[in-house]
């Protein structure tokens, strides 16, 4: 028998080498690697292998074909439970696919798939395997939560007394009998909770490791892809925010979810980084209750404040995917008492916010560097598209000049280094969404051509070309005069 080998295996890109370094020669992060045992080549346990020896292959059994010729199959897919879940997943769960969840520890994982499986159990045969609680803890969750339904799954297929018909329950680490289980059971779905829990016994590293994980996922995927089984893969974030094995996992799954949310706040965002399925860059709006999860139909009401409006604030039109959200930015612009004035941004990329001060002293005149400046995006909402930056500009100048923007205005528009108006797209759904909740103005880039569009919305179109421009248009004053 040979001998077992020691090697050194990064936990954050998963390189390895034969010797130990303080700091990972492939990604550069410190005290990254764990040393791992792997056992003697002949005492591992043989995976199947699809390919075939070069050359073992006669002619006749060449499986490519032309791409005409490849038969098409429409894509099935399993509703969720929650609409919100199936538009992130690009219209529901593609059977023998891999989803990955990623997200913070409370934020709500376990919970989001219990309900889901617990919904999809009333169709369908669902596995929930919970490598990290018991199945008492588990029972004790669903339980509560069985009280709460997933909207159109209980009441719509006759069956409102909450016990899900094909839900199996499994509390087990060893990745061996989860295999064993699933093979036996063939379910539809299967939840794997977490990843990072289970164990597989043939590796000599510690469960959670970068070779634990990669192992145990892939085991999973080959089983998933054979029998056709939707694979709901938990997974941890690490201390750095990262999901633990990142780069291996994310080359194995379909799909990558995020889970995130203010831990101070009930509301959480769902998003997809990456989809083999659908579209990225869907957002799902969650609300966490004392029941479980809730759907968040009208976000938008999340994210705009409902003060009196005040100075310094302003509301935007943001686009998460295909989904507008109207949102609240606030300013506050104060004289700095520092060589250097402080500016923060939450939601916003500083880097933006700096651009636009910088326009708008250009531009404007204003002497903001002069001045202290603050920004914050109401609900926690991160804001990354250049839409935003005619509403950062109009909070900004608002707090400045110590003025209120009129109720009911909405601002969509990137600013160019130069001042000018950049058009932006999917306008004419943002204008939608803002006339929907009441806006009655939205001061837009010039040659829009949605004029139509918004006198049937009832929505003033305030077009302009450059940030001047808009912002005499939206605060009624000219806010370059006045030094
Ligand atoms: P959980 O789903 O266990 O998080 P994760 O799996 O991502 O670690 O959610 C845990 C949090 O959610 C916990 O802090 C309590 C809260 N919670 C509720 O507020 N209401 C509920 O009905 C449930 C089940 C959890
Ligand atoms: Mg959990």
């Amino acid at each position: 028998m040979a001998r077992a080998t020691s090697t050194y295996v990064c936990q954050s890109c998963g390189a390895q080498s034969r010797q130990f370094f303080g700091r990972c020669p492939s990604c550069g992060s410190w005290n990254s690697l764990v040393e791992q045992t792997a056992p003697a080549a002949d005492t591992r346990r043989r995976r199947p292998v699809a390919v075939a020896a070069e050359g073992a292959m006669p002619p006749q059994a060449r499986r490519s074909e032309p791409i005409q010729a490849v038969g098409e199959r429409p894509l099935q897919r399993l509703q969720s439970g929650y609409g919100e879940l199936d538009r992130v997943l690009g219209g529901g769960l593609v059977p023998g696919s891999l989803v990955l969840l990623g997200g913070d520890p409370g934020i709500g994982k376990s919970t989001l798939l219990l309900q889901s499986a617990q919904a999809m159990a009333r169709r369908h045969s669902v596995l929930y395997v919970s490598a990290e609680e018991s199945a008492q803890q588990v029972k004790l969750r669903w339980r509560r939560l069985a009280e709460q339904q997933p909207p159109g799954t209980a009441e719509a297929d006759g069956q409102g007394d909450g016990e899900a018909v094909g839900l199996q329950l499994l509390s087990e680490t060893d990745l061996e009998l989860v295999l064993q289980e699933l093979e036996a059971l063939r379910p539809a779905v299967a939840v794997i909770d977490s990843i990072q829990a289970l164990h597989d016994g043939e590796l000599g590293s510690a469960p959670g490791s970068v070779a634990q994980v990669r192992e145990c996922a892939a085991a999973l995927a080959r089983i998933a892809k054979r029998q056709d089984t939707a694979l709901l893969l938990v997974g941890h974030v690490t201390k750095e925010g990262l999901l633990a094995g990142p780069k291996v996992l994310e080359h194995l799954v379909d799909a990558v979810l995020t889970f995130e949310g203010d831990r101070f706040a009930s509301h959480r965002l769902l998003r997809a980084v990456k989809n083999r399925f659908g579209a990225t860059h869907e957002l799902g709006v969650f609300e966490m209750r004392g029941q479980g999860l809730a759907e968040v139909l009208n976000p938008s009401e999340l994210f705009l404040g409902s003060d009196e409006p005040s100075a310094g604030t302003a509301t935007i039109v943001a686009c998460e995917g295909t989904r507008p959200l109207v949102v609240d930015l606030q300013a506050l612009v104060s004289t700095t008492s520092y060589a250097s004035p402080r500016r923060t941004a939450t939601g916003i990329g500083t880097n933006r916010l700096h651009q636009i001060l910088a326009v708008l002293e250009k531009h404007l005149g204003l002497p903001l560097s002069r001045f202290d400046c603050y920004l914050a995006v109401a609900g926690g909402l991160e804001v990354e598209e250049p839409a935003a930056d005619l509403g950062v500009a109009a909070a900004v100048v608002a707090s400045y000049r110590d003025l209120t923007l009129p109720p009911g205005t909405v601002l969509i528009g990137e600013l160019g280094l130069g001042g000018q108006l950049r058009p932006v797209s999917q306008l004419e759904q943002r204008l939608q969404e803002a006339a929907r909740l009441g806006f009655r103005r939205a001061v837009v880039p010039r040659g829009s051509g949605l004029g139509r569009l918004a006198a049937s919305l009832e929505l003033q179109l305030l077009e302009a070309g450059g940030v001047a421009e808009a912002l005499v248009q939206a605060l009624g004053v000219n806010p370059a005069q006045g030094d």
